[in-house]
C-alpha cells in the first residue's frame, strides 16, 4: 500500500470543500473550466449525448441563503439536479435561525439528517473557515458568497467566461468598476486572473476603494479614481452593483452623483478600450446606474447572460469536484 492511499484511507472521511478563490491552484481551475465546458453543451440543451444526469444520484444538497440571491441560488439547485442529485432549499426566513437557534446547531442538525453538502451565503466574511474547523468531515462545505469577502464560484464563472472570449487571459487587461470596497466579486476575480497574469485595474469613488489595497485585496491590481485613466486598452470591463446594503454611512454621496461618473455607455467603450471589448456583470444589474440599458442588452459587447449560464455549468464542475473527487 502507497503511503498516499494510507493517507486517504486513513482520512477517508475528510471532504472536499470549496471555501476560497485563492485556496485554488491554477491546475485546479484549468481543471474547473474543463469539466465546466465539457457540461455547458448539456446545460445549453444543445446535446443528447452528454448525460451526466446519474453523476451524484444519492448525494443530498442543501443550498442555504442567508443573504438574497437569485442567480447563485438557482444556478446551484440546477447544477446538482442535471447531476442527479436531491436538493433541499433552506429557507433561513421561516427556520428555526428566526427562534433563536445557532448556526452551528442548525448545520450539526442538518447533518444527522444525512445532508451532504452545503452551499451557504452568509453575512460573516470567513464564516465558511470556521465551519469547515467543526463539520469538515461530516459535510462538504461550498462557499456562494461571505460578506465582502469572496464568492468563488462566481470569479470562477467569470474566468471560464473570459476564457470563451479570449484566446488567453495573459496580459489581458481587465478593468473592475465600481464598489470595489464591498465586492466579493472584486475579490475572488483578482485572485484568478492573477493565477493567469491577466492585468487588473479597478476603477471606482475613493470612497468605495479599500484603503490598503494590496493588504485587503492581496494580489496585483492597479487603482483609479477617473474611468478615462482606467478604461484604455481594456479586453473586458466589468462593472459592479453599488452594495447598498453593505455601507455603513453614506460612503458615496448619492447613485446620482455615482452614475454622473462611473456610469458605463458604449461611448465609453468606444472612446478607450480595445474595439474588441466586452462588458461583463455578475448581476443584478441596477439599470441606468453602474451601466446603461443600451450597453447593458447589446448582444454584441455584453457577456451578461452568457455568465449566467456558464454558471451552471462551473457550479456542476464544483459540485462534482467537492463530492466525488
Ligand atoms: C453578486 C453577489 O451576490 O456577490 N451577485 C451574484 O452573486 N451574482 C454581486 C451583487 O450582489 O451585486
Amino acid at each position: 500500500m502507497t503511503t498516499e492511499t494510507t493517507t486517504r484511507q486513513e482520512n477517508k472521511e475528510a471532504r472536499k470543500h470549496l471555501i476560497a478563490s485563492n485556496d485554488l491552484t491554477r491546475a485546479e481551475i484549468d481543471a474547473l473550466i474543463k469539466q465546466a465546458n465539457a457540461f455547458l453543451p448539456y446545460v445549453q440543451k444543445k446535446t443528447e449525448n452528454q448525460k451526466p444526469r446519474d453523476l451524484l444520484a444519492g448525494k443530498t444538497i442543501l443550498t442555504l441563503f442567508a443573504e438574497n440571491s437569485t442567480r447563485t441560488k438557482i444556478s446551484f439547485e440546477l447544477a446538482a439536479k442535471l447531476l442527479g442529485a436531491t436538493v433541499i432549499n433552506f429557507d433561513a426566513t421561516t427556520s428555526s435561525l428566526k427562534k433563536g437557534e445557532s448556526l452551528d446547531d442548525t448545520i450539526e442538525n442538518l447533518i444527522a439528517m444525512g445532508i451532504d453538502a452545503i452551499v451557504l451565503r452568509h453575512k460573516s466574511a470567513g464564516i465558511h473557515h470556521q465551519l469547515v474547523q467543526r463539520f469538515g468531515e461530516q459535510v462538504c462545505m461550498i462557499n456562494a458568497g461571505d460578506g465582502a469577502h469572496d464568492h468563488p464560484t462566481q470569479g470562477l464563472l467569470d474566468c471560464f467566461t473570459m476564457h470563451q472570449v479570449l484566446d488567453t487571459l495573459h496580459d489581458k487587461k481587465v478593468v473592475i468598476v465600481g464598489d470595489i470596497l464591498h465586492s466579493r466579486v472584486a475579490r475572488s476575480n483578482l485572485h484568478l486572473l492573477n493565477c493567469y497574469g491577466a492585468k487588473v485595474h479597478f476603477v471606482g469613488p475613493p470612497p468605495l476603494m479599500p484603503k490598503e489595497i494590496t493588504e485587503v485585496i492581496p494580489g496585483g491590481c492597479l487603482v483609479h479614481e477617473q474611468l478615462s485613466e482606467a478604461l484604455p486598452n481594456a479586453d473586458i470591463v466589468m462593472a459592479l452593483r453599488i452594495q447598498t446594503e453593505r455601507q455603513e454611512s453614506n460612503s458615496i454621496a448619492s447613485l446620482a452623483d455615482y452614475s454622473a461618473m462611473y456610469r458605463l455607455t458604449h461611448q465609453h467603450l468606444k472612446q478607450w478600450c480595445k474595439p474588441t471589448v466586452k462588458l461583463m456583470h455578475p448581476g443584478p444589474v441596477n439599470r441606468g446606474v453602474e451601466v446603461s440599458t443600451a450597453l447593458i442588452d447589446d448582444p454584441a459587447i455584453s457577456l451578461v447572460l452568457q455568465q449566467v449560464t456558464n454558471g451552471v455549468a462551473m457550479r456542476m464542475a464544483v459540485l462534482l469536484r467537492c463530492l466525488t473527487e
